[in-house]
């Protein structure tokens, strides 16, 4: 339905019906207005799959059966827009066939420390990754016509006190990492929701924050679809609708609804705030019943072998020592670990899925002769004298059953109570038990390979004494099929790491400071978040962003570039040869970061901006191409609120993994516009000396301090002093002229002068 037609319907509301449709029915229904057509519709959470409740049910957790797609983390590791858009597509048509107007997701929060709760639902801690993948989610269910609903808009990066912390984070990290993991999403594939987060930025709950709904969404990015909060994330609804949110979920019992009655009754909200929200509201409902398929047929199986399908694309190998994965059938295998028989495939809370067609390692492997299995560990803890006798055994089977084998692969992990929606981890090991057992096993048997199944990073102490580590993620409900496949060669792993394992929690930038104090958090790395931060300290960590191994090896070669110098504002291709150097089909994440090469403002040392996945047999060649804009070479500069790219030399990167580069060409970047500086009395010489717009007078005044302040150092001072001097100056803020220069740099000639410059 186009706006025009909204705003027919909208114009023959009464005042009480628009302010009723601002909030929901109940947890999951908006209301209906049925004089005018508009039919109660339903929506529900996503992102991996449908959680409908029963409509027989009144637990709003009694969800019907559905199928269980790979979390966020594991789908991010898939690099690859055309699987994340398939799998959108799958959850999209059953979202027809189940009459879901809006299904809630995807969380595109960036992954600011390893243990957020929440991060398994979450994609990367990057936002060009986050973004990409998340436009591509939002694109397949779309094509469906049903609505995705992009959340949690924003800086909700972690589950303590998630419904009150104000989230303190300056602009610039705003603009670059925790909104820009929304913006190319929002502007590309237009979701038809944008859920706001619970928490507070800066103060002001996002709810009711008109710069974040209004400025930012609605007006810069052109958002015209329509805000609903997170459930139960209204402060003060009438506040709210003027600062640009739409719709509350759940309902409100009517409260609410009389609080914007009486809002607009009196003044405070003006009737055409309502009206646009209301148009907002009915344009989507009436979108979803204009294209309802009737006829829409939910065929479980097909889609329960597209989840195992995306589940392949997104494992990663991490480690293949002297290249003991794949394993053969003519070896001996002995299977370790819980997880194999009971894997855990997806995350607790709101996107956790009625899925009862999940697959084991296990079940894969019963009619292999050669592969036996022994629990070795239970992911309760054991508390009475019986668990201790049993967990013994258990570890003594699992070293028994090692030592006879030729390879042992644990299938070890993080149990679901160790992390979650509502709380955050404590910190980032697997269960000790799990450890004792890895390095136990690794010991007696050289070829270990450990399986992981967890929502985020976990610390690897045993590294080093394992040949193997496929990290599985939480593979959804074909995890069991995906995994054996790859094991066994049939599948080759193509993931990469849309984040970077740490060595141990420490070494993470928001360590000191998540998850903050009673009310607050602050984000006191700034934009230093993930790979921006430990390769700007050169730090070593346990997997870098971007890793991910082969069966097969890529070559990279013949990279070019569209120009060689340009201006800001144009866009340039840069393309790169891909050969499949090996001897088996695989698939490459090709990465395309961009460095700064020198900078005046902090800068991370470099940036994903662009990546692109593509299957190659064995000799077979590919060009990838990419196509760069402004915003690959911009920051943001927070004084005058806008992109701006330095002039001078980019160098682009592109290779396996941020820390494998395999190619890179230098360009060099005019900006058209240049950053606009107000200047004041207390601007630096230095600073002042930068600028281009009043070029004559500056030069003229540069003589004049150089030929009264520098000279006198090397005179008075010594040799060398003249360097001293002129760095000196360049300190100097313009109102100690007058002074320092005994008055022959008048004041009115300072005044003069700032006058002209900020013109
Ligand atoms: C979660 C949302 C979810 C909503 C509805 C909230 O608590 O944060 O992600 O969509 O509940 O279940």
């Amino acid at each position: 339905m186009t706006r025009e037609e909204a705003k027919s319907i909208v114009s023959q509301m009464t005042l009480e019906e628009k302010a009723g449709l601002c909030s929901g029915k109940d947890f999951w229904r908006l209301k209906s207005v049925e004089r005018l057509g508009i039919p109660e519709v339903m929506v529900c959470d996503g992102p991996n799959g449908l959680r409908k409740q029963r409509e027989d049910s009144e637990n709003i957790n009694d969800s019907i059966e559905a199928v269980c797609f790979p979390g966020s983390c594991a789908e991010a590791a898939s690099f690859d827009r055309e699987t994340m858009y398939r799998a959108g597509q799958a959850m999209g048509n059953a979202c027809q066939a189940e009459r879901i107007s809006i299904l809630l997701g995807p969380g595109t929060n960036i992954k600011r420390s390893p243990i957020c709760g929440r991060n398994f639902e979450y994609y990367s801690e990057d936002p060009y990754l986050s973004s990409q993948i998340a436009s591509a989610h939002i694109k397949g269910v779309q094509s469906k016509n049903v609505g995705a609903c992009i959340k949690h808009f924003a800086a909700n990066n972690q589950e303590t006190r998630r419904m009150s912390i104000s989230s303190e984070v300056d602009e610039r990290t705003l603009r670059e990492i925790y909104l820009a993991a929304f913006e190319d999403a929002v502007k590309e594939a237009k979701p038809w929701a944008v859920m706001c987060s619970y928490n507070q930025i800066n103060g002001t709950f996002s709810s009711e924050n008109k710069w974040l709904l209004k400025d930012v969404l609605k007006e810069e990015w052109g958002y015209e679809g329509l805000v609903v909060t997170d459930w139960g994330a209204v402060n003060d609804r009438v506040k709210g609708l003027l600062a640009g949110l739409d719709l509350e979920m759940p309902g409100s019992g009517g409260n609410t609804d009389k609080d914007i009655v009486e809002a607009v009754k009196n003044g405070e909200v003006p009737e055409e705030i309502l009206n646009d929200t209301c148009e907002r509201i009915v344009s989507r409902i009436m979108t979803y019943v204009e294209n309802r398929e009737e006829q829409a047929v939910w065929d479980k199986d097909a889609d329960h072998k597209l989840a195992v399908e995306t589940a392949k694309e997104c494992m990663v190998l991490l480690k293949n020592d002297d290249q003991v994965l794949p394993l053969s059938n003519e070896q001996s295998v002995a299977f370790i670990g819980k997880f194999a028989e009971k894997p855990r495939f997806q995350g607790g809370g709101s996107s956790h899925v009625n899925s009862k067609n999940w697959s084991s390692a296990l079940e894969q492997v019963k009619t292999m002769e050669n592969v036996t299995y022994v629990s070795g560990f239970d992911t309760k803890d054991a508390v009475s004298e019986e668990d201790v006798r049993l967990e013994k055994q258990r570890f003594n089977d699992a070293i028994a059953a090692a030592k006879q084998a030729d390879v042992a692969v644990i299938f070890a992990g993080l149990p679901a109570t160790y992390e979650s929606e509502g709380f955050d981890r404590k910190h980032m090991q697997l269960p000790e038990i799990q450890n004792q057992l890895i390095q136990a096993v690794a010991e007696i048997q050289p070829n270990t390979v450990v399986v992981l199944h967890n929502g985020s990073p976990v610390e690897m102490p045993w590294v080093n004494n394992v040949k193997a580590i496929l990290e599985t993620y939480l593979g959804g409900e074909g995890v069991g099929e995906a995994t054996v496949d790859t094991l066994f060669g049939k599948s080759n792993p193509s993931g990469k790491l849309p984040e970077t394992f740490p060595i141990q929690l420490s070494d993470n930038p928001s360590y000191l400071n998540f998850p903050g104090e009673a009310t607050k958090v602050e984000y006191k790395e700034g934009i230093f978040v993930g790979y921006r931060y430990y390769e700007k300290k050169n730090m070593k960590v346990l997997f870098p962003f971007g890793h991910g191994l082969s069966y097969t090896t890529f070559e990279y070669s013949d990279m070019t570039v569209s120009k060689e110098r340009f201006s800001d504002e144009e866009e340039i291709t840069v393309s790169v040869t891909i050969t499949n150097t090996g001897d088996r089909y695989g698939k490459e994440a090709v990465q395309l970061y961009v460095q700064d090469v020198i900078s005046q403002i902090p800068r991370p040392v470099k940036e994903l901006k662009g990546f692109e996945k593509i299957g190659l047999e064995p000799g077979e060649s590919k060009t990838v191409t990419f196509t760069l804009g402004k915003r690959a070479w911009a920051y943001y500069d927070v004084e005058s609120h806008g992109w701006y790219t330095e002039e001078g030399e980019f160098r682009i990167l592109i290779g396996a993994s941020s820390q494998d580069i395999r190619q890179q060409k230098t360009v060099y970047i005019t900006p058209v516009q240049k950053v606009k500086r107000t200047y004041t009395m207390n601007t630096i010489l230095g600073d002042l000396y930068q600028n281009e717009t009043v070029k004559e007078e500056v030069a003229e005044l540069k003589r004049m301090c150089d030929s009264m302040f520098d000279t006198q150092g090397e005179d008075l001072l010594g040799e060398g002093m003249a360097d001293m001097m002129e760095a000196q100056t360049r300190e100097m803020p313009l109102k100690s002229l007058p002074s320092f220069s005994e008055g022959k740099i008048s004041r009115e000639y300072v005044e003069k002068l700032l006058e002209k410059m900020n013109q």
